[in-house]
């Protein structure tokens, strides 16, 4: 396509640019409140790793001084999985899909929102079957991801459970991926405008600074729209909230350096993921 400077812009075009510069606002201010989150953990983490260090030090015993490197040795391992989910977060600001691991997805999700959804009483349960690779820009579905964990954190002040299930959609031949949550449910009403840009229940940023811009949802559909899936809701008032996201399988991606391989679909059954 041959480049034009902006006055020369249709309007539609113009609406691509700026729903792009959103989006670009959107995962950078997404990541600033991670970061606030994960610096807190990093420090708690840093103390477990000063209070071992100290007593290995002051006890001379082998048994204790065992303990406070476990100790030692935890802290650090569990550091560095929050550095990883945060630099993975950063990383591919390109766009491109790849074959892309849901279940992981889901993994560093929780690593990055550990601490938050601890406080708040959040129980979270997953259950995360062998399925194919999604063709999807990680980055960006892993801000979908985040947006409905921290939407169903906000929908239960008080606690509450949220169970996270991927999968293979037999019906669709899609890979699915679906939050749900125990909170209030969205009443009948409501439920068809929480799609909409800046629609929004929430008074504005709790005290995580998370929340109440409505831009949210709207974003999360743009990206599933971008990356031809879906984003379904169903919602049952004093029942609770279920958000489904559906993807296509990655088929023959080449993933960065590795050769090209037949990302095919999967045999029918689903395996129970027991190492995660
Ligand atoms: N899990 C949920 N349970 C109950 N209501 C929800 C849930 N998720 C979203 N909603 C409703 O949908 C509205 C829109 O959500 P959306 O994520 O787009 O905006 P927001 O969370 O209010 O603000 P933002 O995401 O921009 O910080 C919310 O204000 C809330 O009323
Ligand atoms: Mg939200």
């Amino acid at each position: 396509m041959a480049e034009k400077h902006s006055t020369e812009l249709s309007e539609s075009e113009q609406l691509v640019l700026l729903k792009e510069q959103l989006a670009r606002a959107q995962r950078m201010t997404a990541l600033g409140e991670l970061l606030g989150t994960t610096t807190h953990e990093y420090n708690n983490v840093l103390m477990t790793v000063l209070n071992y260090a100290k007593m290995g030090i002051r006890h001379k015993d082998e048994v204790t001084r065992d303990k406070a490197f476990e100790k030692i040795l935890a802290a650090g391992e569990r550091a560095a999985k929050i550095t990883n989910s945060i630099l993975g977060l950063a990383r591919n600001r390109s766009g491109d899909f790849e074959p892309t691991d849901l279940a992981k997805l889901v993994d560093d999700a929780l690593v990055l929102l550990e601490r938050e959804l601890r406080k708040y009483r959040i129980a979270i349960e997953t259950h995360l079957e062998s399925a194919p690779p999604a063709k999807a820009n990680p980055n960006q579905i892993q801000q979908v991801l985040l947006n409905l964990l921290i939407n169903a954190r906000q929908a239960m002040p008080n606690g509450g459970q949220v169970v996270i299930r991927v999968g293979l959609d037999q019906a669709s031949g899609m890979v699915e991926l679906t939050v749900r949550d125990n909170g209030p449910g969205i009443a009948e009403d409501k439920l068809p405008r929480i799609f909409d840009p800046y629609y929004s229940t929430k008074k504005g940023p709790d005290e995580t600074g998370k929340g109440g811009t409505g831009v949210g949802l709207s974003a999360c559909r743009d990206i599933m729209e971008s990356h031809q899936g879906k984003i379904l809701v169903a919602s049952t008032v004093g029942k609770g909230t279920a958000f489904t996201l559906r993807l296509p399988v990655a088929q023959n991606i080449s993933v960065a350096g590795t050769p090209t391989v037949a990302l095919g679909m999967p045999t029918g059954h689903a395996l129970p993921r027991s190492d995660r």
